[in-house]
Order: C-alpha cells, then structure tokens, then sequence
C-alpha cells in the first residue's frame, strides 16, 4: 500500500454497475487506468448508489453487477496492491456529503446540465424524473471531492459533471474561506467513442450492439462477422470507404500493427480488397485482445471469497479516506455535532 504522506496526484474515476463492461469501456477507460495506477494514487469507485437513481426498480442487478465489473476490473489488469477498489454503497460519508453539497445546488442548474437534459431525453423522463437521478451530480461531486481527487478520468459526455463538481468546491471554499476542497481536471481520452458493431454512435450494452470483455471467441467472430461495413461496398472489386466503416474504426483502435491496417485501408479504398478479409484481420486482432481477459476473468469468477476480499479491503480504506474529508467539512461550515 502506498503511503499515505505520498504526493501522487490522487484520480478518482468509476462505473456504475448496471452491467458488466464492454469494449468500448476497455479503449475509452480501462486500459487508461491501468497504466495510471503506475503514476497515481487510484481510487475506483463502483458506484451501484448512482446506478440505483435510474435502477430503483431492480436493485438485484445493481448488486449483482458489483461483483461483474470488480471482475471486469481485476481481469483487464487493475491491480488492487496498486488501485484502490471500493464500493459506493459501503461509503456513508457520500451520501451525508451529498446532503450538504445539495444546498449549494439550484434545481435550475441541475436542469441546466448538458450531460442530464440528454440522459433526460434518452431515458423519456419527463416531470417524473428521480429526484435522485435529477441530483446524481451533486452525489457525484461528493464522490470526487470526498477523495480529494485532482484528476477524474471520464469520457466526454461526463464533462459537464466535472465542471458542476467544480462550482461546488468554489462555492465552499469561498464560502469558509480557504481552499479545503482542490478542484477536478477531467482527463478525456483523446480517441472518442468506440462506435457499437451496427455502425451507431455508442457501444452500449442496453442497444445490443457491444461485445463484453467475457466474450467467448464464437460471440467474438459472430459481432465481427454481423460488424457494420460500407454499404455501397457490394463486390470485392467496388472502391470502399474507410471513414464511417466500423471494422477499420476497429482496426485503428485495437490493431498495433500500423503499417497493416494502413495496407488494408488503401487496398480497400482502391477496389479489390473484400470486406471478409477485413473482417479476419479484426477477428484475429480482436480475440488476441481479449483472449486474456477473458481467461483471467473466468478464473477470478471461480474465486468469489478472493474477490470480495479485495472489494472489502478497498471500502474499508476508501471509508477512512472519504470520512475524514466529510469531518473536515462539517467541521468548516460550522454544523452543530456533538460527538457520540
Ligand atoms: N457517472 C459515472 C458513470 O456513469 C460513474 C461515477 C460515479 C463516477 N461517481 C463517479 C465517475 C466519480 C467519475 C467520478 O459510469
């Protein structure tokens, strides 16, 4: 365990666990912070409280879930000697922290966020959102400034939340006058979305067009084979287009071998390269990516002590971390506490 007198800059960033996670997670964060761990004091949280804002109804999968992306985490590389895995629920100091922060938030505000209004929209909440889920931002902001995290590894939708964190921390700071709280940088990966395997904008799991980390090596050669290509591509002597077609947005992001997937692409633009040829180079570079995982993942599985274990020892840490920055607040607004 790190010390705790250490000067790395302190991350933290998370999932909410409302299922397990996918490629699209694995280029646009997993692999990120697997090699931030190196440079930074990580805390990864599994935020199965914020995923309650929009799952009420089912918290079963919630729970379930925690265990589902631990097992993402660990199998991709995270290393629980080196990160800090922790579990929302298991914090009680966020949620008295969201209380707090919630009165240094307007409603109009909470509207006015980008990253809400869309998810608004794609879930159909109209007047009968959540309150929670009308607030998950707030929460959120807990989250980040319990851990006093400097940097939050988000994808670029979560960019609005990042800067309502830090209107928040100004707020308090100037409100009791010194800087307790740092404010956040968003750290956002510089290759955008991995676009689903139908050719739409997101890998998502709820649109049925992902492919999870556990897949087996058939899922992983039926998603390549059904992989969305360049419609007016209809014989193999047909000029292609690269741009907008899945299987090379792929091959730009898993395949390490530049100079073949810069071959394949002018081949493919000039006529004569067919889309099953593509399509075996991305099998082969897909299933070299996740045979690993997939083996570390199921032997992890078959070891559920081992894991709760880690996710134990990392909420008990995280429990101190974030209980002191809550005594620390309550401590400069002032509150009325009287000590058990
Ligand atoms: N909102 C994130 C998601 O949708 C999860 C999350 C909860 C988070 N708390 C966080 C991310 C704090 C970064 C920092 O998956």
């Amino acid at each position: 365990m790190p010390a705790t007198d250490e000067k790395r800059p302190i991350i933290l960033t998370g999932d909410r666990t409302t299922g397990p996670l996918h490629l699209g997670h694995y280029v646009g964060s997993l692999k990120n912070r697997v090699a931030l761990q190196h440079t930074h004091r990580q805390f990864l949280l599994l935020a199965d409280t914020q995923a309650l804002t929009d799952n009420a109804h089912d918290p079963e999968k919630v729970r379930r879930n925690v265990i589902e992306v631990a097992l993402d985490y660990l199998a991709v590389g995270i290393d629980p000697g080196l990160s800090t895995i922790c579990v929302q629920s298991g914090l009680p100091a966020l949620a008295e922290l969201s209380m707090l922060y919630l009165n240094f938030v307007t409603v109009a505000r909470l509207e006015r966020n980008p990253t809400i209004k869309d998810e608004i929209q794609a879930r159909g909440f109209g007047r009968d959102i959540p309150a929670g889920f009308l607030c998950y931002p707030v929460a959120q902001a807990a989250d980040i400034t319990a851990f006093k995290a400097q940097v939050v590894p988000v994808g670029e939708d979560q960019a609005p939340l990042i800067e309502q964190t830090n209107e928040i921390v100004r707020r308090i700071n100037r409100q009791i006058g010194r800087g307790l709280l740092p404010e956040a940088q968003a750290l956002i990966p510089a290759m955008g979305r991995l676009p689903g395997v139908d050719g739409t904008a997101k890998m998502s799991k709820s649109q049925g067009n992902a492919i999870p980390l556990s897949a087996s090596s058939e899922e992983i050669r039926d998603a390549v084979h059904r992989m969305y290509t360049d419609p007016h591509h209809l014989r193999v002597s047909d000029p292609g287009s690269v741009e907008g077609n899945v299987v090379f947005t792929y091959l730009d992001a898993f395949d390490e071998d530049r100079a073949t997937v810069e071959d394949l692409k002018s081949r493919y633009r000039r006529g004569g390269l067919g889309d099953m040829t593509v399509k075996r180079r991305l099998d082969e570079v897909l299933q070299a990516v996740l045979a690993p995982i997939r083996e570390r993942r199921a032997a992890l599985s078959q070891d559920p002590a081992f894991v709760l274990e880690i996710l134990r020892r990392g909420t008990r840490e995280a429990r101190e971390t974030t209980q002191e920055t809550l005594d620390e607040i309550r401590d400069a607004l002032g509150l009325f506490a009287l000590a058990a």
